[in-house]
Parts: structure tokens; sequence; C-alpha cells
């Protein structure tokens, strides 16, 4: 029995949280046990390097390093024993956001990015890298995303980004999802939040991980 990894991707107000939260509701009401964890993160180094990703102003290729370092110990420690014991692994963001938010917002080298997902992401067993057996892609448009945070809590660094990065974030994401549209579903974030929720399920019940 091995478990599967669902990540969660979307630009910032695009509205994953409330998302992540009833999918994992939904997998242990059908008996799976669930790891519900995030990127930079899940782990108290990984969180720390969080922190400090989040706030502290930083070179398009230290912010790579950080997160990408946050990763290797998160896959580490609780991603790949979590999918060993057969769990389901929800992530909110994984590496679909470095090449977003640092390729596509801040412009960095695609190449280092893939170095460095070949670096940290190898399963030495099977000669492949770790991804995501899923991807739900909440898709909005910056302008709506951004009336969405509006009047939020205070802003992260990223956060408050102009519009401008987020549609270079968005395209980011656009052209991941085009290099591999078998790992990814597109959610219209647009929708009403029950609308999103229906096409979510429509994915995972395609996977077969609940009836
Ligand atoms: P986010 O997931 O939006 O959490 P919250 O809901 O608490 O705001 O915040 C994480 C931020 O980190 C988000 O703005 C995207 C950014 N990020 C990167 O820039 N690169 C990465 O590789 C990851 C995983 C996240």
């Amino acid at each position: 029995m091995s478990g599967f990894f669902v990540s969660f991707e979307g630009i910032d107000g695009a509205g994953k949280s409330t998302h992540i939260a009833r999918l994992a509701d939904a997998l242990r009401g059908q008996g799976h046990v669930v790891t519900l964890t995030r990127e930079p993160g899940g782990t108290p180094l990984a969180e720390q390097l969080r922190a400090l990703v989040l706030a502290e102003k930083m070179d398009a290729l230290t912010e790579a390093l950080l997160v990408f370092a946050a990763r290797r110990d998160h896959l580490q420690t609780v991603i790949e024993p979590a999918l060993v014991r057969g769990e389901a692994v929800l992530c909110d963001r994984y590496t679909d956001a470095s090449y977003a938010y640092q390729g596509g917002g801040r412009g960095l080298d695609l190449e280092v990015l893939a170095a460095l997902e070949r670096w940290v992401q190898a399963m030495p067993e099977t000669n492949k890298l770790r991804q995501p057996d899923l991807t739900l892609w909440f898709d909005l448009a910056p302008e709506q995303a951004a009336e969405r945070l509006a009047g939020a809590r205070a802003p992260d660094k990223f956060e408050a980004e102009p519009v401008a990065f987020f549609r270079r974030v968005a395209d980011g994401y656009a052209r991941r999802a085009a290099q591999d549209p078998q790992r990814f579903t597109r959610l219209d974030a647009a929708q009403s939040r029950e609308a999103v929720w229906a096409e979510l399920l429509t994915a995972v019940r395609r996977k077969g991980w609940l009836t």
C-alpha cells in the first residue's frame, strides 16, 4: 500500500486554503490517514526558512536556494515517510510555486530551478524525481486575486507585490501546467466556492481516492 501526494497551487488570493481543509476532511471521512502540510514549511527547520523567505529582502537565487533547502528537509522528514506509511499527503504549494514565483515572478533562470529540482527531489531507488500524483491549480486572474486579498490580513512580502508580478507568476503556472497536463488539473477559481469544490471532487474521484 503506498500513499498519494496532492499539491495545491495558484497565485495568492486564488482561494486554495479552504479547499485543502475540506479535502482533508473528506478523505478522513473515507478512512484515509491525511498528512496536511505546506511549503515552504512543514518542519521546524523549514518553517524557520519560510519566515525568512516571506519577510526578508533577498535576490531570486537566494530565495530559490532557501525554498529548496526547506523542501529537502520537508521531503525527507515528512512527505516521504508519510507516503511510505500509505497516507494521503496534501501539500499547500510545492515545486510548481518555485517555477511560478522565483522563475516567473522574479525571472530566475528556469535551468537553475530544474537543477535544484533534480538535486532535491531525486528518489535514489527509482531514478525519478518526487512529484505530486495530482496538482490542483487554482487559476484566477491576478486582478481578481488582488481584489480578494485587499482588506485581508497584513500582506507578506509576496502578497505586497504589484499585479504585474502576479501576472508573471500566473504565466509561470500556465507554462508548468502545459508541460505536465497529466499531473495538473486546472480549477476555474473565479467560480463560486461550491463550483470550485465540485470540480476538485471530480478530479480526486477520477484518481479513485474518493468514491
Ligand atoms: P501561501 O502559500 O500563500 O501561504 P499563506 O496562505 O499563509 O499566505 O504563502 C507562501 C508564499 O511563498 C506564497 O506567496 C508563494 C511563496 N512561495 C515561493 O515564492 N516559492 C516557493 O517555492 C513556494 C513553495 C512558495
